[in-house]
């Protein structure tokens, strides 16, 4: 038989060019990775043509004998990865994984304690513009004036205060380690359940670096791109006791038919994070983030927190040059082959969408074999860039010197 796709230049050469992109420009979105080609082949399969609304065993279609072993690989990788009692791998993101909590264990309404937006929190932990805000009562927490991290007075405090019936712990923009016990201590203190969000830090954790929350929190979700290094997608752990409410909360909760192909990859990404090698690059990932936020540093800028025991820093840029916002400098960055984002600091007096910061990250850099010598050449170039913004010429010649580094770095030749 033939496709009548088989010859859909315009769209594949767009795919090849954004290969290109990935191969000759710097990747330091802090959310973002490689995957490996065995990930990319699982997500490019014909198990994206099946449907499987239900889970093992227990499905609304036809066909699933072979599908049940993808899904129930997923589920007995990820909970031996984590050492959890249950595991739920169908959430499409961790938006998604975030909602199913809320919808499974809470009421509309319900009080909730998250991080603020604007302090590092993810917006699905209460912002009045997301579905969590709109439909839950959530109070938010911060970081410290002084040193930039967590408020656990402050959380304890709020906690007291309103009696909120679930914590969530977990951040996007924080570059510090977050320690679960004190959040377990003041949810057992008000007799909270306590959710951790370990979107960012999953592949951290998995790698052995970082604290592992499983066996404190009631729940933990997280995406499987980011550190983790799995293709798009959320999931849940939790304590078994939570299942049946979880499981009912992602389908038919929230979600209809289960990407199979996406689960089928999270199973390869599970695999690869339980392997040796994966500890190795969880621990240079959090060396290489330490190494370009004090090169950043010697370069004059101001680190949020003074700087990072993860796998991103956040550079508050005010300090360095006053009219430069967040958006002008990753403006000026793409031209030159930096990709990165804006980010607010705490207490940013720029509004979301311009920002006075920048949220640097090293997972993709680490995965495609950079080391200390890139990062401090990455951090040069950086402050080459943000103080010659409007110099074409610059640039272009930090476009083509990173061109070059990248090339001895490709993550998909060919
Ligand atoms: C802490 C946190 N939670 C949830 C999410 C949502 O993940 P997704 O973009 O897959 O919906 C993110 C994404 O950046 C995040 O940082």
């Amino acid at each position: 038989m033939s496709w009548p796709t088989s010859t859909d230049t315009e769209l594949f050469d767009i795919i090849d060019a954004e290969r290109d992109r990935q191969n000759r420009t710097v990747q330091l979105i802090a959310s973002e990775n490689f995957t490996s080609p065995a990930v990319l082949r699982a997500t490019g399969s014909v198990l994206t043509n099946k449907y499987s609304e239900g889970y093992p065993g227990k499905r609304y279609y036809g066909g699933n004998e072979v599908i049940d072993q993808a899904e129930d690989l997923a589920r007995d990788r990820v909970k031996a990865l984590f050492g959890a009692e249950y595991a739920n791998v169908q959430p499409h993101s961790g938006a998604n994984a975030n909602m199913a909590v809320y919808l499974g264990l809470l009421q509309p309404g319900d009080k909730v304690l998250g991080l603020r937006l604007d302090q590092g929190g993810h917006l699905t932990h209460g912002s009045p513009v997301n579905a969590s805000g709109i439909l839950y009562d959530f109070v938010s927490y911060g970081v410290t004036p002084s040193d930039e991290r967590i408020d656990f007075d402050q959380v304890r405090d709020l906690a007291l205060e309103h009696r909120p019936k679930l914590i969530v712990a977990g951040a996007t923009a924080y570059p510090r380690i977050i320690d679960p016990e004190p959040f377990r201590q003041i949810a057992d203190e008000v007799g909270a359940l306590f959710m951790f969000d370990a979107a960012h830090i999953a592949g951290l954790i998995a790698g052995g670096v970082h604290p592992n929350p499983v066996p404190v929190a009631d729940i933990v979700t997280f995406t499987t791109h980011k550190t983790l290094r799995g293709p798009r997608g959320g999931c849940i752990l939790a304590k078994a006791d939570l299942g049946p409410a979880l499981d009912k909360a992602v389908f038919p909760g929230l979600q209809g038919g289960p990407l199979d192909h996406v689960i089928a990859a999270k199973a390869v990404a599970f695999r690869e994070a339980a392997q040796p090698e994966f500890s190795d690059y969880a621990r240079d990932v959090v060396a290489n983030a330490a190494e370009l936020a004090e090169a950043l540093a010697g370069h004059g800028f101001r680190l949020v927190s003074g700087g990072t025991d993860n796998h991103l820093m956040l550079v508050d840029l005010r300090s360095f040059d006053e009219d430069l916002s967040g958006k002008k400098a990753r403006l000026a960055l793409d031209r030159a082959g930096v990709s990165l984002n804006e980010n607010t600091v705490p207490d940013d007096p720029r509004p979301p969408y311009i920002t006075s910061g920048l949220r640097i990250g090293t997972p993709a850099v680490t995965t495609q074999g950079m080391g200390a010598r890139e990062m401090r050449e990455i951090a040069f170039q950086i402050h080459r860039v943000l103080t010659n913004r409007d110099d074409d010429k610059v640039i272009d010649e930090t476009r083509a010197e990173l061109a070059d580094m990248c090339a001895k770095f490709e993550p998909y030749p060919n």
